[in-house]
């Protein structure tokens, strides 16, 4: 253990850190939208399958690699061998594009937190019942506006991450992973009140087979495994970092199942936010990556008088759940440079470290903030936006690699008895080893080379699954 990096003050709290880093934009945004544009109940079965059988044994790969090692990505990584230094670096390149667009993303959050809190009061500054749809355009091609508000979710995540592990992040995850929660529970009762609910309830729960009429189930088995992965915080560097700070005397076993279970309760709750609400209003569920700041705005409008109550709640609480998630993604990238600074005998300062790091970090904000989702007319990057080319490279290319290799990794090469060693410390056992090699063995990496078939065929559109 690092300690001149930190440790968790406590199992509670690295537990809130981790599931905070993997509730994000993912389970309240990605999973509601990706749900209802791939019908619902079969894209849910599916989830849950992939959660369980890929994403927990990977969870408990990165989190063992993480512990094992005490170092950040790239360190941990070589590590275990020189051969495997280049995982290291695409784990310590992938957070920081994500964050590129990420910060961005929570800048949208932001604004509609404000713009929510404008209609209660009746101000100028509100969405003032303008047409959505509209009104989300012309906020995010306003490149200025749109950087704005990148910037300051950029600068409050460096704020978080420079104080430290158990001082900033464990201590802000441990009262805002609990908020999230409340807010969440509070527009869910609003939602499934509605009269016409129901509509929604059914639409994500009753089980609906028709998706396997044909072929179309594979793209749903991949658009499920995509979001899962994104979901859980897989691929890159995060549970390793977040790892690399859990005390040897913790069980990884048990934390490895806690954190999905959570995420995935979380995105089902997300589900619940939006879905009855969506179709109580009479509104479509398929709204794609609409769904969010235009569908969901046009439900608190048609609310009447409490609706910006809603609103306001339920932006917030994105606004925070993509929050817990940036500081833990810019946390792989400071513990990889305070790394580099001990292995040179210098003393890292990780508040200097942070803002030097939060100052490219605006720059690359901007960048994607200007460029408006692509209509901002910077050039485009093999004919994607910018946001989507970072999006492309990491969770579309890098990070399925990174993961699938890292499954082959333990499974077939460091091997049960490595897994063993870590994981049984203290007194702690491993029960479910044998269930847990194998689909390290030989699950994950089919699961994983689907899922980065599937990302590659959604952004190139290839139709290998239609
Ligand atoms: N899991 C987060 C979400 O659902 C995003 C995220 C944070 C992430 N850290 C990550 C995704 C690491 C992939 C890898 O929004």
């Amino acid at each position: 253990m690092n300690s001149s990096k930190g440790e968790w003050g406590s199992n509670f709290g690295f537990l809130m850190a981790a599931v905070g880093s993997a509730v994000g934009l993912g389970n309240l945004w990605g999973f509601p939208y990706k749900m209802g544009m791939n019908g619902g109940f079969a894209f849910l079965l599916f989830y849950l399958i992939l959660a369980v059988l890929v994403g927990y044994v990977i969870m408990l790969g990165e989190l063992t690699i993480g512990r094992s090692t005490g170092k950040g990505v790239i360190a941990a990584y070589s590590s275990l061998s020189k051969k495997y230094a280049f995982l290291g670096w695409m784990a310590f390149l992938c957070p920081i594009l994500i964050l590129a667009f990420y910060c961005s993303l929570g800048g949208y959050c932001l604004k509609y937190t404000i713009a929510n809190l404008g209609d209660f009061f009746g101000a100028s500054w509100g969405v003032n019942g303008v047409d959505t749809a509209e009104y989300f355009v012309n906020f995010y091609t306003n490149g200025l506006e749109a950087s704005i508000f990148a910037v300051i979710f950029s600068i409050i995540t460096v704020i978080i991450v420079m104080r430290g592990v158990s001082g900033g992040i464990e201590k802000f995850s441990k009262v805002a992973m609990p908020a999230l929660f409340v807010l969440l529970l509070v527009v869910i009762v609003r939602g499934v009140t509605l009269p016409g609910a129901i509509g929604g309830l059914k639409f994500m729960f009753a089980p609906n087979w028709e998706v396997f009429n044909g072929s179309g189930w594979v793209s749903v088995l991949a658009t499920a495994g995509g979001q899962m992965f994104f979901s859980l915080s897989l691929g890159m560097g995060c549970i390793i970092t977040y790892g690399a700070y859990l005390s040897k005397k913790e069980n990884i076993e048990v934390n490895a199942l806690i954190i999905p279970f959570a995420d995935t309760v979380v995105a089902i709750m997300a589900g619940l936010a939006v879905f009855p609400a969506v179709f109580a209003m009479g509104m479509e569920p398929a709204g794609g990556p609409g769904l969010l700041f235009i569908t969901l705005q046009a439900v608190f409008d048609a609310m009447g008088a409490a609706g910006p109550i809603f609103g306001f709640l339920l932006y917030l609480l994105v606004f925070i759940a993509a929050l817990t998630s940036s500081i833990s993604l810019m946390e792989v990238v400071v513990s990889v440079i305070i790394d580099r600074k001990e292995e040179k005998g210098c003393v890292a300062n990780r508040k200097n470290i942070s803002v030097i790091f939060g100052l490219i970090l605006c720059v690359l904000t901007i960048l994607i903030s200007v460029d408006s989702l692509g209509e901002g007319g910077l050039p485009k990057l093999l004919g994607f936006c910018w946001l989507d080319f970072f999006d492309l490279l990491s969770e579309g290319i890098m990070m399925p690699v990174g993961a699938l290799l890292m499954s082959l990794i333990i499974g077939w090469k460091l091997g049960e008895n490595w897994m063993r060693e870590e994981l049984c410390q203290e007194g702690n056992q491993w029960k479910m080893a044998k269930f847990s090699m194998f689909c390290l063995k030989f699950i994950a990496p089919v699961g994983m080379a689907m899922i980065l078939l599937g990302q590659l065929d959604g952004f190139f559109k290839l139709g290998i699954f239609s």
